[in-house]
């Protein structure tokens, strides 16, 4: 998979890209994550990205020329799958959504900073619109390696136990059950006996009845939702 991000401050993508899995994917061939700096697309002295909101108002616009360049000159290299847009007005991120991104082989991801893209850019470019959350980050580039993480994590070959995917938390509509190591016991708190007992049909009954109850407990919403996938034949999806 090949994964461009567009941003006006490729700083804030060093780091979460040389690190651990998602290092391991670049080292690996598997991922390969390209930072583009919108600035090197701008054509004016000052390498202006962003103007005034006609209109009026408070916060800058980001203007559609640098980025209409900077896409199609990436659109000159590769095919998109998807070109993203990164929005609190998204739709939210989920593991559905990873699960579904993570089949593409070319992802274009644009994060917006001030104000947002001038809409047309939107109307132009965009096929994907995705927010992290309800909450206002100050640029799209945290929220892209959010997703940029999610999705590699789930390309074959990245994690060492490809089953480890599988069993993550929401992967079949249930939070993951409370995993434990050693020590058996610590200060008289005891790892369920269950889990020591050798029984490979019993252990995963346990985890299945664990991750209900925990998700019973949290996130009810989820078993409403699995439900539902189960009557209407979706599944656990959305
Ligand atoms: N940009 C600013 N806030 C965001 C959010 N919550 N999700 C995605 N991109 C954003």
């Amino acid at each position: 998979m090949h994964i461009d991000i567009i941003t006006v401050v490729p700083g804030l993508l060093d780091s979460p890209f040389a690190h651990s899995i998602l290092k391991r994917a670049e080292d690996k061939g598997v991922a390969k994550i390209r930072v583009i700096n919108l600035r090197d697309y701008s054509t004016g002295k000052q390498k202006q990205v962003d103007d005034y909101a006609f209109g009026g108002g408070a916060g800058m616009v980001m203007m559609i020329e640098p980025i209409a360049r900077c896409i199609e000159a990436l659109q000159q290299e590769r095919t998109y799958d998807e070109i993203i847009y990164m929005t609190p007005d998204g739709v939210t991120f989920d593991q559905s959504i990873a699960n579904e991104l993570s089949l593409n082989q070319n992802l274009l991801i644009l994060c917006g900073h001030y104000k947002g893209v001038d809409e047309r850019v939107r109307e132009r470019f965009i096929t994907k619109e995705i927010s992290i959350g309800d909450f206002v980050l100050s640029g799209g580039e945290l929220a892209a390696a959010v997703v940029a993480d999610a999705v590699i994590r789930l390309i074959p070959g990245v994690l060492n136990d490809e089953t480890s995917a599988l069993t993550d938390s929401f992967q079949d509509g249930l939070l993951a059950p409370p995993v434990y190591t050693r020590p058996a016991e610590y200060e008289g708190m005891k790892v369920p006996d269950v889990l020591l007992s050798g029984h490979e049909a019993k252990i995963n009954e346990w985890r299945f009845e664990a991750s209900v109850r925990r998700t019973q407990e949290r996130r009810p919403d989820l078993l409403r939702n699995r439900d539902q996938g189960e009557s209407d034949g979706t599944s656990n999806e959305k």
